[in-house]
């Protein structure tokens, strides 16, 4: 038994805030951010919350298909509208499903590989055949918008993909893995915690870069020897949408050309745990991964968390 990405679908709100318009908010310049970044604008959710977004993005993943008949239902996010119901259950609600297995997942960016790695080892081990696994997030509400080095990465918007079992094997391998120690260089704190509200992103950046790109690299060649499959084998890479020169960096370890490489980051900036699905349902929809190709997902994020996996669509 295989299991396959039937479909996908995102959703991003519509109101666009540029470089142009931050330039009026911080101390910042459009040129410092595409620069540093690549990042020319991202969209901001005024009235949508979290759970609103991944439930557009599992409508237009699920498509014809009955959102009566999902067994399982992930949502990888960081911002949930609330601590618990879980996003996942406003979701079910929300689609008027009843009787899923409904719960969110925890690990920043890397949120959706986590999602996609638990969603398949259910289905594999308990005999579900019918998944949702979204990303989802509305960064905007915990983005210090008087913090240049922070406010300006980040996007809100979501992602989702539809699984089934099937005689094929759409989902070749994964890598995951997290580091703990590295907890403080990017984190928003909570009520848990012993710090004050209001709870903001804070990212020691160049720190952070440095241990992401390596990571990915490594992360990206096991899923690969995993899967006894190279580089070239692959049709596309699809990053976590951090950074340009994050991801240009990657590709050029990888030996992978500029055209093997999905970005969409000029336009939504680092959506978190949505910004792999978003770029897999462009991707699809562009042609830019076509019937029968492989693509390698690959993300970093808070945790440190990191997550591979090798995909055939
Ligand atoms: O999604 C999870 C994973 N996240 C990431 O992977 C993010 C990783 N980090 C990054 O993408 C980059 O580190 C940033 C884009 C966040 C920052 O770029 P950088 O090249 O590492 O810059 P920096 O933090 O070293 O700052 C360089 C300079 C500093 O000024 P001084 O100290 O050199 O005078 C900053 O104060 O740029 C300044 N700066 C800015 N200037 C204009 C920081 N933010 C801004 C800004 N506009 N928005």
């Amino acid at each position: 038994m295989g299991i396959k990405i039937v479909s996908t679908g995102s959703y991003l709100p519509d109101k666009v805030l540029t470089n142009f318009d931050l330039e009026r908010m911080v101390d910042t310049s459009d040129e410092w951010i595409t620069t540093r970044t690549g990042i020319r604008e991202r969209r901001i959710s005024e009235v949508e919350t979290t759970s609103d977004m991944a439930t557009e993005a599992a409508v237009r993943a699920l498509g014809e298909s009955s959102p009566e008949e999902v067994e399982l239902i992930v949502v990888a996010t960081a911002t949930p509208d609330a601590f618990f119901p879980s996003t996942a259950c406003k979701v079910q609600a929300k689609i008027e499903n009843k009787g899923a297995i409904a719960f969110d997942v925890s690990a920043a960016c890397t949120g959706f590989i986590y999602g996609l790695y638990v969603a398949d080892s259910i289905m594999r081990s308990k005999g579900v055949s019918k998944a949702l696994v979204i990303g989802a997030e509305r960064f905007s509400k915990i983005v210090n918008w008087k913090d240049r080095s922070t406010c300006i990465l980040f996007g809100d918007g979501a992602g989702a993909v539809y699984l089934e079992t099937s005689d094929e094997e759409g989902i070749l391998g994964f890598d995951l893995g997290a580091d703990g120690s590295y907890g403080e260089l990017l984190a928003v704190p909570s009520v848990g915690s012993n710090e004050e509200f209001p709870y903001y992103v804070r990212m020691k950046g160049n720190e952070v870069f440095k241990v992401a790109v390596r990571t990915m690299v490594d992360s990206a060649l096991r899923v690969l020897e995993k899967t006894g499959l190279s580089p070239k084998d692959i049709s596309l890479l699809i990053p976590h949408q951090a950074n340009l020169r994050i991801i240009r960096a990657i590709a050029e370890r990888l030996g992978l050309p500029e055209e093997k490489v999905f970005v969409n980051l000029d336009r939504y900036g680092n959506t978190s745990a949505a910004s792999i699905p978003i770029a897999l349902d462009e991707a699809l929809r562009s042609g830019r991964l076509k019937k029968g190709e492989l693509a390698l997902l690959v993300a970093f994020g808070g945790g440190f968390t990191w997550g591979s996996c090798v995909i055939k669509v």
